[in-house]
Parts: structure tokens; C-alpha cells; sequence
């Protein structure tokens, strides 16, 4: 990992319509290069935090930079960042070809046919290019989606938990192939998960989160090693190891 902070999160403060506050102050950086997983249970800001990143929600208060710059206020669609939910969100009524060649071709890129192919090549799409998304499985959808996403050539990629919706074996296929996709390409990927053992099978660096706040943001060696509280010890290193014993009787059954 390249110890260059592609993102600076200064003293990020969410709170919605004069309620408590659900980010709570949050400092961290995000390395050039780097694959970092935001974890924490539902409710915890996970989402809240991508929002602000990708600039659809405003911080309450705080500043984002980006490669040094200040993009706080700047237009999502100026961010150079992309997104992948849960829900596919794909155009049902267009191909998949041009669900991805869709947004090139509004931008006016000359070439965007070629690029679109060459983008479903990487993703194995190539065969499906002119089904809709109705004929595809849930794991087809996601990787259509995450095309669609890379097709603008984003230097930041943010997971909102995309993989949640499939089945495991789907999962597992999945994650590993975000995780290639990562290393070929060299993008910045944020991941947000609930799972303690997706978080450690792909990451860097691991930010755990409760209730708005960062417990400690380490490697996943790092945070076995020192948990750096009680809760850290018990969210994430216990339920690892029931998900890693889930995940073998999984694996011996099928
Ligand atoms: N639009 C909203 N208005 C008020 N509260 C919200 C809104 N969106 C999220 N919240 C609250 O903010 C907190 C964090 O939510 P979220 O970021 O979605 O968590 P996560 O993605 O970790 O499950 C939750 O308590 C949620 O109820
Ligand atoms: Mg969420």
C-alpha cells in the first residue's frame, strides 16, 4: 500500500433536522490505492458517511479533501467518485450494454461504444450485452452495476453493501472478483459491510464504527492483535470467528 492520502475526512458532523448528531466528529484518511472497509451493525452511520463522500448529503460540519484539495462543496458529478448499492438500480428498459454506455454517451465520449465493450469484457459481461436486466441473476445485476460505475473512469469506488442481497456462493464469487478488479485497476475502494469476515477476506485497512463514531480504523492483523476497546473485541473479533465457522460448515455442505 502507497502511503499517499488520496482522502483527508476532517471533523465530519452529520445531523439531520436538529436530532442528535449520527456522525460524531470523524477524522480518518483513505490511502491511494487502498481497499478500506467501513464496519459497524445497522444504524451506525455507514451509509450516512458514504452520502457525505460522494457529496448527495451535506456535512453538518467538517471538510473532505481530495488529493489535498477541498471538495466539501463540490458537485457529486465533479468528484471523479462512484457508487454501488445494495439494489442494483439498473435501467430495467435498456440493455446491458447501455445501462454502462449510458452515462458516456450524455458525457459525450467520443469513443464510448468501445470503451463500454471493453469494460464488459473485464467484467465478463460480454455475452449478456444486449439482455435487460430482468434476464440476468442477482450476481450478473451487481457486476452490470459495478460496469456501469467504472464506465466514467472513477478514481474512487464506494460499496454500499452490494453484496448482501445475493446468496453466499454468489458472495464469495463476487467479493473476489471486486477484490481483483481492485488490485488490476489500482482504484480507491471504500466498502461498507456489516460482515466481519467479508471486512477481513478483502481489506487493507478495517474502520470499525458504533453509534457514530470510529472504535479504531487497523489492519485486519492489527485489529485481532490489539482491539483497541471492549467493543471492538466483541462486534468484531468474536463474530469473526462465528462467521468463519458458519462460512467452513457452509463450505463442507456444498
Ligand atoms: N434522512 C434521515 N433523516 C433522519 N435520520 C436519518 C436519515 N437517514 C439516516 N438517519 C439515521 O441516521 C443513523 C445512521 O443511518 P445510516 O447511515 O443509514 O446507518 P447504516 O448505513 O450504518 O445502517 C440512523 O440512526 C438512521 O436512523
Ligand atoms: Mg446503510
Amino acid at each position: 500500500m502507497q502511503e499517499v492520502k488520496k482522502l483527508e475526512i476532517i471533523n465530519l458532523c452529520k445531523e439531520y433536522d436538529g436530532e442528535d448528531f449520527v456522525i460524531k466528529n470523524i477524522s480518518f484518511d483513505v490511502f491511494d490505492g487502498e481497499f478500506l472497509s467501513i464496519l459497524g451493525s445497522s444504524g451506525c452511520g455507514k451509509t450516512t458517511v458514504l452520502r457525505m463522500l460522494i457529496g448527495v448529503l451535506n456535512p453538518t460540519s467538517g471538510k473532505i479533501l481530495k488529493d489535498g484539495k477541498d471538495i466539501t462543496e463540490v458537485h457529486p458529478s465533479k468528484r471523479g467518485m462512484g457508487i454501488v448499492f445494495q439494489n442494483y438500480a439498473l435501467f430495467e428498459n435498456m440493455t446491458v450494454f447501455m445501462n454502462v454506455a449510458y452515462a458516456l454517451k450524455i458525457h459525450k465520449i467520443p469513443n464510448y461504444k468501445e470503451q463500454t465493450d471493453d469494460i464488459l469484457r473485464r467484467l465478463g459481461l460480454e455475452e449478456l450485452r444486449d439482455k435487460k436486466p430482468a434476464e440476468l441473476s442477482g450476481g450478473q445485476q451487481q457486476r452490470v452495476a459495478i460496469a456501469r460505475t467504472m464506465a466514467l473512469k472513477p478514481d474512487i469506488i464506494l460499496f454500499d453493501e452490494p453484496l448482501s442481497a445475493l446468496d453466499v456462493s454468489t458472495r464469495l464469487l463476487l467479493r473476489n472478483e471486486i477484490k481483483a478488479l481492485q488490485k488490476e485497476s489500482g482504484i480507491t475502494m471504500i466498502y461498507v459491510t456489516h460482515d466481519q469476515e467479508e471486512a477481513f477476506a478483502m481489506s487493507d485497512r478495517i474502520m470499525v464504527m458504533k453509534e457514530g463514531e470510529i472504535q479504531q480504523i487497523a489492519s485486519p492483523e492489527e485489529l485481532v492483535e490489539k482491539p483497541a476497546n471492549e467493543f471492538v473485541k466483541e462486534f468484531v473479533i468474536d463474530n469473526l470467528q462465528m462467521k468463519i465457522d458458519a462460512l467452513a460448515k457452509y463450505r463442507r455442505n456444498s
